[in-house]
């Protein structure tokens, strides 16, 4: 299989819709990351996602909508904090778990009788759901275990010739996946995967948030799991990313002890300076890390890194997405200075 490369015409996402109309599978791009789209109500086409990524069987996908009138057709109950939270945050990075329908295929919930629902802001995005004129499922467009796509260019070196099509939307904007929430009662949720809408965000609708342990711990052999993507090794580079916890200055004395030929440093904009091994630098603040992570982990696989000593972001705001992913990507080894 060729994969094709489309523009943001209109002609183009057309065709894009009429492939996942006909059970193909589309890259496209998303304010978070991009996705790998498919007919989320055709069982064939959903198991064409899980077969190019690799991905195991039961990590179910979210499914993306477009208008508000499409929530209640996927879902058997909307609770009102549910219509509130979508008033704030939707369009936007913000997935919703609640009790699927019938018409959501096994595969695509992964066996689960819930489903996960976003609403993309993404034009592109939003006007392919539009053409397709049914719900997408779409996980991040990377093999799995593998950083996700925040470019066209990163999805086409992870699935060229896997997939039938990317849509090339230029770079995404927030850079992390969207924040998944579940419902704990009329005013309370749990945050299952921190993202760019913040608990203090949500703290603005809900009574209560709760942040589930498994976004800072692994999870541990026989643990009650409530989203199954913590459990598995995830956005990885090929190099052995070490996530180091300390000041500055302890950062470079430690890394200066550990130089060897193919180690790289990952530090925060503006720290550049006496570093003893080369470097690539991440942003200078909690959204700029975000929206850049990915990319500079896949650039250090394209460096050929073996192993990549990254500077501890901060835990709070957007930066607790930003650590969520590092501790994966690191396989939770973090060297407390
Ligand atoms: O920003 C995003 O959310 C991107 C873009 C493409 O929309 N999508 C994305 O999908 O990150 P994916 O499949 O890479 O991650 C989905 C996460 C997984 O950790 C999965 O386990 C969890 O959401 N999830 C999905 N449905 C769930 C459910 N019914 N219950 C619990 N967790 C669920
Ligand atoms: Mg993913």
């Amino acid at each position: 299989m060729k994969t094709v490369l489309l523009s943001d015409t209109e002609a183009d996402l057309e065709q894009a819709a009429a492939w996942i109309q006909k059970g193909e599978v589309v890259g496209m791009p998303t304010e978070t990351v991009y996705g790998l789209a498919a007919d989320a109500c055709n069982p064939e086409a959903v198991k064409k996602v899980f077969v190019a990524k690799g991905r195991p069987a039961d990590n179910p996908l979210i499914v993306h909508i477009s208008e508000m009138e499409q929530l209640p057709l996927l879902v058997e109950f909307v609770p009102d904090l549910a219509y509130r939270l979508a008033e704030r945050f939707w369009p936007g990075p913000l997935t919703m778990i609640l009790p699927k329908k019938a018409c959501i295929p096994a595969i695509t919930s992964g066996g689960l009788d819930t489903v996960g629902i976003r609403m993309p802001s993404h034009p592109i995005a939003r006007r392919l759901i539009t053409l397709s004129g049914t719900a997408i499922a779409a996980p991040s467009g990377n093999r799995s275990g593998y950083p996700s796509p925040t470019t066209a260019a990163h999805m086409l070196h992870d699935l060229n010739g896997r997939i039938t099509a990317i849509i090339d939307g230029g770079a995404c904007q927030v850079g992390v996946e969207s924040t998944v929430i579940c419902f704990e009662s009329a005013t309370s949720i749990r945050i299952l995967r921190p993202g760019y809408i913040t608990k203090e965000d949500l703290e603005q609708v809900a009574k209560t948030v709760i942040l589930d342990s498994a976004i800072l711990h692994e999870i541990q052999a026989g643990q009650m799991v409530r989203s199954p993507g913590m459990k598995y090794q995830h956005y990885s580079p090929k190099a052995n990313v070490i996530l180091v916890e300390g000041s500055y200055a302890a950062y470079c004395s430690y890394i200066s002890q550990h130089v060897t030929p193919h180690s790289y440093a990952l530090v925060f904009d503006g720290e550049e300076a006496g570093l003893p091994m080369p470097y690539f630098t991440y942003g200078k603040n909690s959204a700029e890390q975000a929206k850049q992570l990915f990319d500079c982990l896949r650039r250090c696989d394209e460096e050929g890194a073996v192993t990549v000593y990254v500077r501890a972001p901060e835990r709070n705001g957007i930066g607790l997405a930003v650590y969520n992913r590092l501790i994966r990507a690191a396989g939770f080894e973090v060297i407390q200075l």
